[in-house]
């Protein structure tokens, strides 16, 4: 079993808690991915699903597979949204961003009545931390919020691609941010809320109701308590 396998079995299972006529947040990334495309697949047999994208990667995936895209102005509430994670702890908080969606992520998720999470087992930590916390950050604010994390005790790095910096899907840079462990992921969050310039950034705090694990070949499900 792959890494990929485990990822696509965990996608089936949150896939598998999907009705007709729901309303689904729509992740981004790797295991995403499997999950957008399994939705497709059922659409096919007869499912009616409709989903907000959480970027443009997985909007044009979306759109490839036959799932219609809709907007939160016209549904402010979703039925359930199903996404990957960088790192999971046991009272399943999140680190998430790696693929560079987290602002559009945090909003779709704080939207759905139900969040799901797919992940494969290298993803669960006893602490968050190990992955560095991407930072997402209007470009004018760079030096100033640099300063800021830096006095906060973080390492931070601004992330590029193929040698340039990177821009997420509403043109801000991220900052990825090395904290060492976390001990206490609320209190980072809301002291991070509070930096001007700063977005968004990739801790999800009490967001998740599921986490769907695909452990080597096996399904585990943590639920919030
Ligand atoms: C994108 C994310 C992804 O959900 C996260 O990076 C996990 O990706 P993958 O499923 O490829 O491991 O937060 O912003």
């Amino acid at each position: 079993m792959t890494a990929d396998d485990d990822k696509k079995l965990a996608a089936q299972a949150a896939v598998d808690l999907v009705a007709d006529g729901m309303i689904l947040g729509l992740g981004t990334g790797s295991t995403a991915v499997f999950a957008i495309e399994l939705l497709g697949k059922r659409m096919e047999q007869g499912l009616k699903i409709k989903g907000v994208p959480t970027s443009d990667a997985s909007a044009q995936l979306a759109k490839k597979v036959g799932i219609p895209l809709v907007t939160l102005e016209e549904y402010p509430i979703l039925d359930l949204d199903i996404d990957g994670a960088d790192e999971v702890d046991p009272s399943l908080n999140l680190i998430k961003g790696g693929g560079g969606a987290l602002l559009h992520e945090k909003i779709v998720a704080a939207a759905c009545r139900q969040v799901v999470i797919i992940v494969d087992e290298k993803k669960i930590v006893e602490r968050l931390g190990k992955f560095k916390l991407p930072v997402e950050v209007i470009p004018f604010a760079r030096g100033s919020v640099e300063k800021t994390l830096s006095q906060m005790g973080a390492t931070a790095v601004i992330r590029k691609k193929d040698g340039n910096i990177f821009h997420t899907d509403e043109n801000n840079i991220i900052l990825d941010c090395d904290f060492g462990f976390i001990d206490d992921p609320g209190a980072l969050s809301q002291k991070l809320n509070q930096v001007p310039g700063i977005v968004e950034h990739g801790l999800f705090v009490d967001l998740v109701e599921r986490v769907i694990i695909g452990a080597n070949g096996q399904i585990k499900t943590l639920k919030k308590s």
